[in-house]
Parts: C-alpha cells; structure tokens; sequence
C-alpha cells in the first residue's frame, strides 16, 4: 500500500528522485568533521526559534502599553511560557554561536572559493537579515535596553548626509521611538524577515546541493570518480551524515539545555538586566551595549570619534565579508595547505574579532578606545594582507586524494 502511495506521488511530483538527488544519494566527502556540523545546527536553530516565535506569538501583545506586561505574563501565568520564550532567547544568541563558527568553517577551508562564491553569498544575505532579524526581536519586549539600544542604532542613520533625519523618522514611523516603531519591527519581526530567511536558506542549499560540499582537504572530490560516476572520496548522505549530525544535535543540545535551565540570562549577556525594567523614555540607562553577538561592530563603530565616518567603517567591516570570495586569489583553499602567513592572518583575525566583541561589550575609556581602534585596524588589515600575499602564495603540495 506504502508503495503504491509512493508511486502514485511520483508519479505526480519527484518526491523520491528528490530525496535521492539531496540525501539518500548525494555525494558527500567521507572527511567531514566537528567543523562541518554547524550547518545542520543552524538549521535546527532555525526551526527552534520559528516554532518558539509563533508560540510566544499567541501570548505576547505589540503595543507600548502592552508589550513588557505581555512578557511578564508569558513568563509567570502562560503554561510552559517561561520555557518558550528562554527557548527562543537563548536560541537567538545559540544562532550566532552556530553561524560565527558556521562562517570561520568557511573561512579556514576557503569554502567560498570557487565554484561556491554564489553559496558565499546566500551566506551573507543570510547573516545580514539574521542580524536585522535579531535587532528588531530585541526591542519587542519593550524593556529598558531594547528601547534605548533601538534608539542608539536608529540614530546611526541619521549621520547619512541630506537623507538622515529624513530616513530616522521613516524607520521609526514617530519622532521617538513609539508604538508605532514597536508596531512595525513586530510585523518585520514576526513574518517579513523569517520568510526572507527561510527562502535564502533554502536557496543556500540549492547552490550548495549544485556545486557540492567542499571538505576540510579543500580538494574537489567530483575530479575523482568510479566508473559509475561516483566519486571514490564521497559517502551518501543519509545514513552517514545523518547519523553524523545527530551526534552534533546531542553535543548541542547539551550545552544549549544546560544555559537554558540554570543560566538563561548568560550571567547578562543573552538577556541584558536593564531589559527586566519597562522601556523608560526619560532615564537612559548607565551603559548601553547591544547583545554580546554585536558588539564587535559596534567596538569599530565606537572606535572612530566622527559618527559618519564610524558608520561607514561599520558598515564595511561587514561589507567587507561579502567580497572575500574576490580578494582570496589563491588556488588551494584549505588552511592546512596554505602559507604559515595565511594561518596566522586567520588567527589574527580570529583574536581580533573576539577582542572587538569585549571591547564594544564594556564601556569606553580612553585606553580602551585605543585598543578598539588598534584591532579595527587589525580587523580590515586581515583582507588587505589576504589579497596581496594571495597572488603568490607559497602553498603546499595538495594530495589528489582525501586524507583521514
Ligand atoms: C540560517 C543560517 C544558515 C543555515 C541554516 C545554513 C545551512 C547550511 C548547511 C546545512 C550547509 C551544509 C552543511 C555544512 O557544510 O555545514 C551549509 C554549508 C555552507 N554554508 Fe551555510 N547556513 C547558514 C548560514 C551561512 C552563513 C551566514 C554563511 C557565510 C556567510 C554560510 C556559508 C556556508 C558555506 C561556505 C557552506 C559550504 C561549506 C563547505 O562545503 O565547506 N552559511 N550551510
């Protein structure tokens, strides 16, 4: 009966053909590692906080009047509402953890090279609507620091020349932020944004599914093939890597479901404690910092005492990540056959963007202003240094065959 069930949506659409093309018979490189499970992660990730968001949805009320009370209530009376909405908190900064090391995976086996520019790309469109996506999820509980971070990088916009104030008033839809600012990042919030996400995930897979994975070896495993046309180094993905990536679920699920019931605030990091006070229009707070996940663009927007000009260095450094496919210019892609000068870049690198991310998290003094500006300086330095010593760079021999 199953079967015939089967056959008579085959017949219909390429259900089975599907599955095979995508997991029961794509080829995928039998050298995955630790490395390579953040992709299925991010994509539980995803569906945690979709499926969190439109439970939380039903309790949560977007009107200034409403909204702080509304998430008290979901945390106190709401059957389960404390766990929703620690799930889909903790979820927020869980994404970020996924993706940063998601994208260093990418960086340190140059899986953006080509052919995969295009998979790169989708990447990027994604991480910039996950940080739209974020920003706008912080001000719905209309707290003390999601008021006044709104405010603070609302009013970035406002450095643009000619159209800045103009352009403020445009997002926030009021002269300060209002209800009608809250109103707007709800509808964004809750449907505009995660259907661009879903779609740009999606498109990522198919430019991955098109061109295959790339591997921690960086070689194309399609160059060598049996005479059936499968290649010697490529396992199927499902079972290999499915049970592969339940393995990394249980590993996540550790750690997640350890900050989720003892630590769920991440001791002020993931639920900021001004943000347990009502949104106060007439008291700023002491120090306001955005979530830990932004704060290393924030340290190279604070580090550059004209505003214009430290929003555009803001806008670069992310900017930037865009056009890497384009500014490596070497032809092996893996970290472990390059130069000693391309693993220490990419360590530099790394240090500098852990240490921007500290320092926009405190606040400013005179010394730390200078060490923002030093890693700023260090930060942009890793994709200058990367396209000049790319051209010529001394790599070493590339097996023809994957290594174990
Ligand atoms: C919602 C966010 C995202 C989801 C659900 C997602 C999902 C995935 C999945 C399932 C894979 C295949 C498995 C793996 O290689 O780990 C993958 C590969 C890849 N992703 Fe993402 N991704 C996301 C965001 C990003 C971002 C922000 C970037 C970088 C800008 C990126 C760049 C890549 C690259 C380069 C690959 C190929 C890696 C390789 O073959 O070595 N992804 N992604």
């Amino acid at each position: 009966m199953i079967k015939g069930l089967i056959d008579w949506i085959d017949e219909r659409i390429p259900m089975t053909a599907t599955y095979n093309r995508h997991v029961g018979q794509y080829a995928t490189p039998t050298n995955f590692n630790f490395w390579y499970f953040f992709g299925s992660l991010a994509m539980l990730v995803l569906v945690n906080q979709l499926l969190t968001g439109i439970w939380l949805t039903m309790n949560y009320i977007p009107s200034a009047e409403g909204a702080f009370a509304s998430v008290e209530y979901i945390m106190r009376d709401v059957e389960y509402g404390w766990l929703l909405r620690y799930m889909h908190s903790t979820g927020a900064s869980a994404f970020f953890v996924v993706i940063y090391l998601h994208m260093f995976r990418g960086l340190i086996y140059g899986s953006y090279q080509k052919p995969r520019e295009l998979l790169w790309l989708f990447g990027m469109l994604i991480f910039l609507v996950l940080m739209a996506e974020a920003f706008m999820g912080y001000l719905l509980p209309w707290g003390q620091m999601s008021y006044w971070g709104a405010q603070v990088i609302i009013s970035l916009f406002g450095a643009i020349p000619i159209i800045g104030d103009d352009l403020t008033l445009w997002i926030r839809g009021d002269y300060v932020i209002s209800g009608a600012t809250l109103n707007r990042f709800f509808a964004l919030h809750v449907i505009a944004l995660p259907l661009v996400l879903v779609v740009l995930v999606f498109l990522h897979l198919v430019a991955l599914h098109e061109v295959g994975s790339n591997n921690p070896d960086g070689i194309e495993i399609k160059k060598n093939k049996d005479e059936n046309g499968w290649p010697l180094d490529a396992v199927p993905f499902h079972p290999y890597y499915t049970v592969k990536d339940i393995m990394g679920v249980a590993g996540f699920l550790i750690f997640f479901c350890y900050v989720l019931f003892f630590i769920p605030e991440g001791g002020g990091y993931f639920l900021e404690g001004p943000n347990f006070e009502a949104a106060n229009p007439m008291k700023t707070p002491e120090h306001i910092a955005p979530v830990w996940y932004f704060t290393p663009f924030y340290a190279i927007l604070r580090a550059i005492p004209d505003k214009l000009l430290g929003v555009v260095a803001m806008g670069l450094s992310i900017a930037v990540l865009f056009v890497l496919p384009w500014l490596d210019r070497c032809k092996v892609k893996s970290v472990r056959y390059r130069s000693l000068t391309h693993k220490l870049n990419i360590g530099q690198f790394a240090v500098s963007f852990i240490v921007l991310g500290y320092l926009g998290a405190v606040p400013a003094t005179p010394e730390l202003t200078i060490a923002a500006r030093v890693f700023t300086v260090t930060y942009f330095a890793f994709f200058l240094l990367l396209w000049i010593y790319s051209k010529n760079e001394q790599t070493k021999q590339v097996p023809a065959r994957l290594t174990h």
